[in-house]
C-alpha cells in the first residue's frame, strides 16, 4: 500500500516508516516539524534503503492533505501528527484542542473528499478512566481524564467512530500504545525530546550520559512490589511492527487495541535494567508523588494476538539497551 504518515518525522512515526517499508510498502510523510527534525527521516530512509518523500506542512489543513493524497495516490493514512506533553497540555489547553483535533479532523475530511478509505490513529492507554493492571479494550474510555491531551484522545476515538458509523467504506483502526521506549537497534533514530524530559526512559538516559544529576523516582507508596509506579513499557520497533500488522488487517468499521507487552514494571526495575546496560550505578532519588499518575498501568494485549496477529517480542532490557546505543551515540539528539 502507498501510505501517508501525518506526523511520521517523530519518534513512533519514523521507526513505523522502517517497518512498513520492509513489509514492502510505500511511505509518505506530512509533518510540520514543530517536534521534530528531517534528519530522522533521512537517516529511517537510509536504514530501510528506501525513499520516504516529506512535505512539510499541517496535517489540520484540509487542501494540503488531500493535494498529497491525490499527488502520492495513498490508500491509507496513519495519523501521528500531534502533541504529547501532558503537563504541557494542562498549560495550553486550547493549542493542545486546535492541533489534536484539528489534525485528526482536518486527515479525516480529507480522505472523505479523496476517497481514501483507511485510517490508522495513535490514541493512548491514557484514555481509560481507571488505570490498572491487564486493561482490556472494553474498559470504560472516557471524557473525564486527568488531563485535556487524554481528553483529546478520547474525543478523537469518538470522532473516528461517529465517522466510521456515518460512512460504512472507513476502515479505522484505534491503537492505544501504552508506554512506547527504546529505539532503532542501529543507534541512528529514536526519541529526542526538547527540554527537560517529562518521561521516565528519556530522563534515566540522560542521566547515564551525565547531562542529569539524578533521577528523580515520583512516589515509593504505591501498592506496588517497590512502591513505585508500574507500566508496560513496549519497544518502539515492536509498537513499529503492530502499525503494519494494524494497517493490514484493516476491515470496514473500527477495531480497537491495546498495543502492550501485557508485563508491568516498576520506576525501580526500569532503572536497575539501565544501570545493567550502562554498567554502573545511577544515581537516583525518590520525591513526592507526581500529580495524575496512576500506580500501574498495563495492558491486557490478547486481542492485539487475537486479531492482529501480533504481539510484543522485544524486552525492557532489549529497549534499555537500544535507548542507550541511541542517547551514547547522539548525546544531542538530532542536533548533532
Ligand atoms: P512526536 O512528537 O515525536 O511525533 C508527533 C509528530 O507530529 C511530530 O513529528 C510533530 O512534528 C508532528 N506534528 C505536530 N503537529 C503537527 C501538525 N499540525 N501537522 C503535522 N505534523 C504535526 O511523538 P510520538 O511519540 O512519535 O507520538 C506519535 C503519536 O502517538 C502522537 O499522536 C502521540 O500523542 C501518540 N502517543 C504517544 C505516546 C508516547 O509515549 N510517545 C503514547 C501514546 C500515544
Ligand atoms: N517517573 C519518575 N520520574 C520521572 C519520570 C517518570 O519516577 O522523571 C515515573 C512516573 O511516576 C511513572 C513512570 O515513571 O510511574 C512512567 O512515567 P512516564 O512519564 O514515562 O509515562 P506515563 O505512564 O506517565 O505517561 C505515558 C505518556 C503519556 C501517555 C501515557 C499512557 O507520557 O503520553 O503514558 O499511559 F498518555
Amino acid at each position: 500500500m502507498r501510505v501517508l504518515l501525518t506526523g511520521g518525522a517523530g519518534y513512533i512515526g519514523s521507526h513505523t516508516a522502517i517497518a512498513l517499508l520492509a513489509r514492502g510498502h510505500r511511505v509518505v510523510v506530512l509533518d510540520d516539524l514543530v517536534n521534530a527534525s528531517e534528519v530522522a527521516l533521512e537517516r529511517a530512509a537510509r536504514i530501510a534503503g528506501a525513499e520516504i518523500p516529506l512535505v512539510v506542512g499541517d496535517a489540520a489543513d484540509v487542501d494540503l492533505v488531500r493535494s498529497v493524497l491525490r499527488e502520492h495516490r495513498i490508500d491509507a493514512v496513519i495519523h501521528f501528527a500531534g502533541l504529547k506533553a501532558v503537563g504541557e497540555s494542562v498549560a495550553e489547553p486550547l493549542r493542545y484542542y486546535g492541533v489534536n483535533l484539528g489534525t485528526a479532523i482536518g486527515t479525516l475530511q480529507a480522505m472523505a473528499a479523496e476517497g481514501v478509505e483507511r485510517f490508522v490513529f495513535s490514541s493512548s492507554a491514557t484514555v481509560y478512566e481507571q488505570p490498572g493492571p491487564l486493561l482490556r479494550e472494553d474498559a470504560p474510555v472516557g471524557i473525564a481524564l486527568e488531563n485535556p491531551y487524554g481528553r483529546t484522545k478520547a474525543m478523537i476515538e469518538s470522532i473516528v467512530t461517529d465517522a466510521a458509523a456515518a460512512d460504512g467504506r472507513l476502515q479505522a483502526a484505534l491503537l492505544r500504545y501504552f508506554n512506547p521506549v527504546g529505539a532503532h537497534e542501529s543507534g541512528d533514530i529514536g526519541e529526542d525530546p526538547k527540554g527537560i524530559p517529562n518521561n521516565l526512559m528519556p530522563y534515566i538516559a540522560q542521566v547515564a550520559a551525565g547531562e542529569r544529576e539524578r533521577l528523580r523516582v515520583f512516589g515509593d507508596d504505591y501498592d506496588t512490589p517497590d512502591g513505585t509506579g508500574v507500566r508496560d513499557y513496549i519497544h518502539v520497533v515492536d509498537l513499529a511492527e503492530g502499525h503494519v500488522a494494524a494497517l493490514e488487517a484493516l476491515a470496514p468499521g473500527v477495531l480497537t487495541v491495546n498495543l502492550g507487552t501485557g508485563q508491568g514494571a516498576t520506576v525501580l526495575e526500569v532503572l536497575r535494567a539501565f544501570e545493567r546496560a550502562v554498567g554502573r550505578e545511577l544515581p537516583f532519588e525518590v520525591v513526592d508523588r507526581r500529580p495524575g499518575d496512576a500506580a500501574v498501568s498495563t495492558a491486557d494485549p490478547s486481542r492485539a494476538h487475537e486479531v492482529l496477529g501480533w504481539r510484543a517480542r522485544r524486552t525492557l532490557d532489549d529497549a534499555v539497551r537500544d535507548a542507550w546505543r541511541w542517547q551514547s551515540r547522539n548525546p544531542r539528539g538530532y542536533r548533532g
